[in-house]
């Protein structure tokens, strides 16, 4: 039986306006100055930044605002947000958003460390030891990576997505608040879902699963079944927003200790390549990458119980996972081929250049490191043929 690492670093609030706890945790960290790392429409188009200010400033917590992240975070961007952060005297990070805003702020704390500009420091294991301060506020429910060890960012001038991975960059504090979710736009709600289930579904079938990251997977697709559609169906809905929350967790929890593979993979292809949101990409290769690794992967029987599937045979229940998740793609009114959403042929082989080149690929249970490998799958997705 093989030996595992299981490291979730992050303190974890979760409830009902937890965003109150901000300035304590930053005060049990020891930040004098913190870096409000953000988006414009957050602050410009909702009340969760003047509601985060608020709190900050009934606790006198000293704090700058930087709005300038993207959907896809740039290195351009993450290079203003740090020389910011350095003429101001910042101590600790605060990001408050998407993925795109946490993951900036993992990278400014990448640069606190390393120096120089983003771009140079991309990898595995960057970081010899803790770096500033960081508390996360997830505005979505999905990425998780308000838990997870890695950042992604774009770089804008090759049209790639860079990957650093790194323990030390988990947040220290992640608040999820489920009343900062209630202003995500319908299809955002649906793409970051799909995201978390996707982890969820990648830590099972990874080579380097393990039965503490199973559990996080299993229990997170349980909680993505039953309350992304209810969220759908009621956007009100607080505490099925809350368990979505929790289940975005879970399956960060999950994917930081047992990875992802090949889905991930092609889903960062078509995020450089066509600006394809990250879980919407997720979405559409997602019942074809285990259609993939069906013959490799008597584990997607996991993946049946959690959608409460009862069969004996591995083989089988993995059929009735891929369909069990096409149905539920279907029952969210989502996309489930390439040619839809605009995808061109001709991209194949770029798409399948930069797949192969991504670390998530490594621990893809089919061996999928190939050209051929990849257009077999991106054949499938094109028109939807399972
Ligand atoms: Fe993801």
């Amino acid at each position: 039986m093989k030996g595992f690492i299981f490291n979730i670093r992050t303190k974890v609030i979760v409830g009902k306006n937890s965003i109150n706890e901000i300035p304590i945790e930053l005060e049990k960290l020891g930040v004098k100055k913190v870096l409000l790392v953000t988006d414009k429409i957050l602050r410009n188009n909702t009340d969760i930044i003047k509601r985060i200010e608020g709190v900050l400033q009934g606790a006198k917590k000293e704090y700058v605002i930087f709005d300038e992240v993207k959907p896809d975070s740039e290195c351009e961007i993450v290079d203003r947000a740090y020389s910011l952060a350095k003429s101001q005297g910042v101590d600790g990070l605060l990001s408050v958003g998407g993925g795109s805003s946490i993951d900036t702020a993992k990278a400014v704390a990448i640069l606190y460390e390393k120096g120089g500009k983003i771009k140079e420091h991309s990898g595995v294991f960057i970081l010899q030891k803790p770096t500033i301060p960081h508390v996360s506020v997830p505005t979505t429910a999905g990425t998780g990576s308000e838990v997870s060890h890695v950042a992604v960012i774009k770089d804008e001038k090759e049209g790639r997505k860079l990957i650093y991975v790194d323990y030390y960059i988990m947040p220290s504090v992640a608040i999820l608040d489920p009343t900062l979710t209630l202003s995500m736009p319908r299809n955002t709600t649906a793409y970051t879902g799909m995201d978390a289930l996707t982890h969820c579904i990648e830590s099972i079938h990874s080579t380097e699963n393990n039965p503490v990251s199973d559990a996080f997977g299993m229990h997170g697709i349980r909680l993505i079944k039953e309350n992304l559609p209810r969220v759908m169906e009621n956007p009100e809905d607080i505490s099925a927003r809350q368990n979505m929350q929790v289940a975005a967790l879970m399956g960060g929890a999950a994917f930081t200790n047992a990875q992802v593979g090949v889905v991930h993979a092609i889903a960062h292809s078509l995020g450089a390549i066509y600006g394809i949101p990250h879980g919407l990409a997720n979405t559409l290769i997602l019942p074809y990458g285990m259609r993939f690794n069906l013959p490799e992967c008597p584990r997607y029987k996991l993946v049946a119980e959690a959608f409460g599937i009862s069969e004996p045979d591995p083989v089988k229940a993995g059929e009735k996972a891929i369909w069990a998740v096409v149905d539920f793609i279907k029952k969210l009114g989502l996309p489930l081929t390439l040619k839809e959403v605009g995808v061109k042929k001709d991209d194949f082989p770029k798409i399948a250049e930069l797949a192969i080149g991504d670390p998530s690929i490594i621990s893809n249970p089919r061996f999928a490191i190939s050209q051929e490998a990849i257009y077999e799958i991106l054949e499938m997705a094109w028109d939807g043929k399972l």
